[in-house]
């Protein structure tokens, strides 16, 4: 199907800056996709832990306490933006609107999330050898009665992503087995993400294979903020809606 909207020729300057990117920083594109092990040997997958200060985290953490609350809706995509899950999958919809409550992220939260990343932002540069720019930043909550297996919480890599995405999880409540966590598999191990509120997990989604751990007790919440690496720093938070993953345009 021939298409000449706006959104498709959006798309195409995306796709042709980010062609362009890619043949420019091949080698670094190389390291952070699927980096060499210590014999040298490609191998798929690794991850960064840490975590940000204790009163950043508090005040994260009031702040989305005041924040109104979503559904999970297809159609939620700021103009400008790529979709996260194809238009008429309403089965997938309703799975992610029963399990998942999302946060309905205002300036604010964007606010408080920029001065994470500026706090943060030398230690992801230091992971991935290259500045970055943040392409989305979405929040959301998932309880212990979540059903098992539901978007997220079943092994996966994320698609839909240009090589080279890189993700941050931010555990506001801590990455633990009563708040939640990540399993991140690396070859065939799968490794538990724990730590205190305020760990932040940092991996590339599509090279490294993921999934969500439902929390036993407590609410877990996750913020998710998708950066690529780049040129210039660009660290402007910005939301595409519940279904929104990148700004189609550079
Ligand atoms: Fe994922």
């Amino acid at each position: 199907m021939a298409e000449s909207t706006a959104e498709e020729k959006r798309r195409l300057s995306f796709e042709s800056h980010i062609e362009e990117y890619i043949d420019k920083n091949q080698d670094i594109l190389d390291d952070n996709t699927n980096p060499p092990n210590r014999k040298g040997m490609r191998r798929y997958g690794r991850y960064k832990i840490n975590s940000i200060p204790t009163k950043l985290n508090s005040k994260l953490k009031q702040s989305l306490n005041l924040c109104s609350r979503t559904k999970y809706d297809l159609t939620d995509v700021r103009d400008g933006f790529a979709l996260g899950v194809v238009k008429d999958a309403h089965d997938i919809e309703a799975s992610l609107s029963r399990n998942f409550s999302f946060f309905d992220l205002q300036d604010p939260q964007l606010s408080i999330i920029k001065e994470i990343i500026e706090h943060i932002k030398l230690d992801i540069i230091d992971f991935l050898k290259v500045n970055f720019k943040i392409m989305n930043v979405r929040a959301y909550e998932t309880s212990p009665s979540c059903e098992a297996g539901a978007g997220p919480n079943s092994p996966h890599s994320d698609g839909g992503f240009f090589d080279g995405t890189h993700k941050i999880l931010l555990y506001v409540n801590g990455a633990d087995d009563n708040h939640g966590t990540t399993v991140v598999f690396i070859e065939k191990t799968g490794n538990v993400i724990s730590g205190p509120p305020g760990t932040y997990l940092l991996f590339n989604p599509k090279t490294t294979r993921h999934q969500g751990i439902i929390p036993k007790k407590h609410k877990k919440i996750l913020v998710e903020i998708t950066l690529y690496p780049w040129e210039d720093l660009i660290i402007e938070p910005i939301c595409g809606g519940v279904n929104g993953i990148f700004p189609l345009e550079a």
